[in-house]
């Protein structure tokens, strides 16, 4: 026992040891305002923390190193230390089709590296030395031009350089997607922020990793580049870490919004996009002013100016924030927003704070200043006549459901003609992208799978959850918006009431969009929660086959996407219908469960469709979903027929 003991403490001892003999070595920077790099060249950090290796000054190469070097190895003769750094940047061209010639990351001996040349060795070479063992330095380079010298494969790649700019490893950019997914690539000069990591694991075989991808997602499970590099030679005791960078005869800024560091570790600290400094606003878009020619005198002028200014910025301002509010609506105090804070939030409701055109408005993004926290405004135009407060009491009882799978309503503002809705903000934004937008990583079946659940789960807190039956009426793919975890949250709902609201009875409005809606609905215009169950149904095949309900640019017999799936199914065949993009890499059983479940909810009668309840049990394996009956399936010319009344009553509507 006390042997055991004494053991137990002797290893405490070792370990103390261990970490006593190894000062701090590590380092984050979100942000580099007030940090200590040392610079050269035009390399600068702007006043919001954001470090400029480069501006648009032709010919002019900049670098940034941590002032303190670091030791690679355990012992000046020792085997190099593992390390691990990862980092955000971007490459910003003036001109998109001239491209700089990127950045690197860098260990170096030195960290005066001002005999490089500022054109196409990156800042890290000239023509004399490039390639030379002397030089001591390891670079990872984000390189956006062919350069036929170093056997450069094309112009958007990733490379491991040693002592050179002939790399020992490269590859196009691109990122891996999901857990087993696939690479999708990745344009390096786009202006977006990219991060990337480096790892480096000394024991096993001296693996060098480097892992790219967009922002703000998790850090992928397949690295872009993976090789043994032997780094013996290459690390001498003490090294610089940093980065390098230079324009050429390109003007190209180049970008770096945080970075961390860690020696001797698994992993450096991740870095939280949020607290990045922003890159600047397009230079551009800057106006130009003006001259006026006055013909008053100008003293005059400046008299009249003293009089009137004030007046008319007073009215301006009272003109520019006017609101509408009436006594109704002292009682929603916390939910009632002043429009001139969401006016200031969104930047005045800037084109560039534009999230996205939805049925029912257009959306900003904004950041209210009083709490510093991100919000989306939904600005919906509206006369407001009558029923206006039934709706306003509606919606906002509406907004108190809270639920993991809807986006909640924090509140709104009146002007005169228009709404303005309030709702958190939710940064992955919508579902569409990801199926369709091919610059958006493509979604594994897992994350898939996730989201058909959770629209699931919130539609059937809508239809059961609360004291009142709340429908939907528009369930689609760019409806269901994604949080910070690619939960999906439903948003929008309650929003069709609107437009019932003070609308001509003589005229049905059937609110919905093409392919979604029920055929029932297209007559009667009636919203049910079997409306709902039906749009449900054509939003699941849209998430397992990745496309829309209804597509011109196929071959006839797919154009109706549920048409399609059902021939297959009555062929047996109906996992041909899966979107491509998923390979082979899905639960079959799932699969076959989804697709089977679109069927049943896009039954053209009514009563047969699932209800959202069974529809959930079905889907957490509560229950299995009953056997297609598929002799009286009438179902394309019954929905084709009414497709083409939806067809009608939508341009009516709009
Ligand atoms: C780039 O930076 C250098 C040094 O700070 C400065 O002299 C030059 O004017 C800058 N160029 C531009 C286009 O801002
Ligand atoms: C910056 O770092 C250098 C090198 O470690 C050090 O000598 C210097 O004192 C630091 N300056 C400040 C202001 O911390
Ligand atoms: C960097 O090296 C150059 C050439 O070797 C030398 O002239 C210059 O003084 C050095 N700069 C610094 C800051 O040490
Ligand atoms: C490099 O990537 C491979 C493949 O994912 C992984 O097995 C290995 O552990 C990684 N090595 C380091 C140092 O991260
Ligand atoms: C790496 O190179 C050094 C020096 O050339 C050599 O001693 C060592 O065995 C090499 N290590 C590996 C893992 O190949």
């Amino acid at each position: 026992m006390s042997s055991e003991f004494t053991k137990t403490l002797f290893f405490y001892f070792l370990l103390f040891l261990k970490l006593a003999s190894s000062p701090a070595l590590a380092f984050t920077y979100l942000g580099f305002g007030g940090a200590n790099l040392s610079l050269d060249g035009i390399s600068s950090i702007a006043s919001n923390g954001l470090l400029q290796l480069t501006n648009t000054t032709f010919n002019m190469q900049g670098h940034a190193f941590h002032p303190a070097p670091f030791s690679f190895k355990s012992d000046p003769v020792g085997k190099p230390l593992s390390f691990s750094t990862t980092f955000v940047f971007a490459i910003v061209s003036k001109n998109p089709k001239l491209n700089g010639h990127g950045l690197a990351f860098v260990i170096s001996a030195t960290s005066n590296l001002s005999t490089a040349s500022p054109t196409g060795y990156l800042g890290l070479f000239n023509p004399d030395n490039n390639g030379n063992q002397n030089n001591h330095i390891i670079a990872i380079e984000l390189d956006t031009i062919q350069n036929p010298e170093f056997q450069d494969i094309d112009d958007n790649h990733v490379g491991i350089d040693i002592n050179g700019l002939t790399s020992v490893s490269s590859r196009t950019a691109c990122y891996y997607v999901g857990s087993s997914g696939s690479f999708q690539n990745l344009n390096l000069n786009s202006g977006e922020p990219m991060q990337v990591w480096v790892d480096f694991n000394s024991e096993e075989d001296m693996q060098l990793n480097v892992t790219l991808s967009p922002v703000r997602m998790p850090k992928p499970h397949q690295p872009l580049l993976s090789s043994t590099v032997n780094v013996s030679r290459v690390l001498l005791d003490s090294m610089y870490v940093g980065f390098s960078s230079a324009t050429g005869n390109a003007p190209t800024s180049h970008y770096i919004l945080g970075w961390s560091f860690a020696m001797n570790e698994e992993r450096a600290e991740p870095l939280d996009y949020a607290k990045l400094p922003p890159l600047p606003l397009d230079d551009a878009k800057r106006g130009t002013s003006k001259k006026l020619t006055i013909l008053l005198p100008l003293a005059l002028c400046s008299l009249l100016l003293l009089v009137i200014a004030p007046i008319a910025f007073v009215v301006r301002r009272r003109f520019k924030y006017a609101e509408l509010l009436e006594d109704w609506e002292l009682e929603y105090g916390p939910h009632r927003f002043k429009y001139k804070d969401l006016f200031q939030a969104t930047k005045g409701f800037k084109e560039k704070e534009l999230l996205g055109v939805g049925g029912f408005g257009r959306v900003y993004r904004g950041v209210l200043s009083a709490s510093n926290t991100e919000i989306a405004v939904k600005r919906v135009s509206h006369e407001s006549g009558q029923g206006i407060k039934e709706f306003i009491a509606e919606i906002l009882s509406i907004g108190q459901l809270r639920h993991r799978n809807i986006v909640q309503l924090l509140g709104y503002c009146r002007r005169r003609g228009e709404l303005l809705l309030v709702y958190d903000f939710m940064p992955n934004g919508s579902l569409d992208k990801f199926l369709y937008d091919r610059t958006a990583p493509n979604l594994d079946w897992n994350g898939r799978f996730q989201i058909i659940r959770g629209v699931a789960s919130g539609l059937l807190y809508l239809h059961e959850g609360w004291e009142q039956v709340v429908v939907h009426r528009d369930i689609k793919s760019s409806n269901i918006l994604l949080d910070s975890e690619m939960n999906a949250r439903l948003g929008d709902f309650g929003l069709a009431k609107l437009y019932d609201h003070g609308a001509d009875p003589q005229t049905t409005h059937v609110v919905g969009t093409i392919g979604y809606i029920a055929p029932e609905l297209g007559s009667t215009g009636k919203a049910t929660t079997a409306t709902d169950v039906f749009a449900y149904g054509a939003f699941l095949l849209e998430v397992a086959c990745g496309r829309r309900p209804l597509e011109a640019e196929v071959p006839a017999e797919q154009v109706m996407l549920v048409d399609w799936v059902l021939d297959n199914w009555k062929k047996g065949e109906v996992l041909a219908t899966t979107d491509r993009l998923l390979g082979n890499d899905y639960s079959e059983a799932e699969m076959e469960m989804v697709l089977k479940l679109g069927l049943l909810c896009s039954h053209p009668m009514a009563a047969a469709r699932p209800s959202m309840r069974q529809v959930m049990q079905f889907l957490n394996g509560d229950a299995a979903p009953p056997e297609l009956s598929l002799v009286q399936w009438s179902f394309s010319n019954q929905y084709r027929v009414n497709s083409s009344v939806t067809i009608s009553t939508e341009i009516v509507s709009s």
